[in-house]
């Protein structure tokens, strides 16, 4: 991966907490600075607590790239989209990682801990970094979410 010093912030709740611990010693073996939002063990927690301190980061500009997990990826994309200026994915699947960032900007990628393997996880990452943004007539359709979400 050619994204070298990268920071990226990372968070998940107890039903992916071993999915971030691999995804964490991936990006850091590929020279990525990896932020860990939590949690710090596999106790039960709340998604909600954990997804908001990622996409808070982004929302505020802390961090221009984040990644989020929870056993489906559902609640920590819910979490994440209420927060302005965040566009988090829910990507199982390589295409998905690939149009996220195409044509969506995404800046979040979600995982789903329960529904896919860390095989494919990582893959999924590497893609997701990977991938740049089409600009142009994509550009102009994310900004008709500024109608939706005023700037704030
Ligand atoms: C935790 O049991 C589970 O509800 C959570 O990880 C997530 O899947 C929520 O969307």
């Amino acid at each position: 991966m050619d994204n070298k010093g990268t920071r990226i912030i990372i968070g998940s709740d107890h039903a992916a907490f071993q999915m971030k611990t691999k995804v964490t010693s991936f990006l850091e073996a590929q020279g990525l600075v990896v932020e860990d939002a939590g949690p710090g063990s596999e106790s039960s927690v709340d998604y909600p607590d954990f997804g908001m301190r990622v996409a808070a980061s982004i929302s505020n500009g802390d961090f221009s790239r984040g990644i989020l997990m929870c056993g489906t990826g559902i609640g920590m994309s819910m979490v994440a989209n209420r927060f302005p200026r965040v566009r988090a994915a829910l990507c199982g699947d390589l295409f998905a990682a690939k149009m996220s960032r195409r044509h969506n900007d995404a800046n979040i990628l979600v995982m789903g801990g329960r529904v896919i393997g860390d095989v494919l996880a990582m893959e999924i990452v590497k893609t997701w970094l990977e991938t740049p943004f089409e600009g142009g007539r994509h550009g102009l359709r994310l900004k008709k979410f500024d109608v939706i979400e005023p700037i704030s």
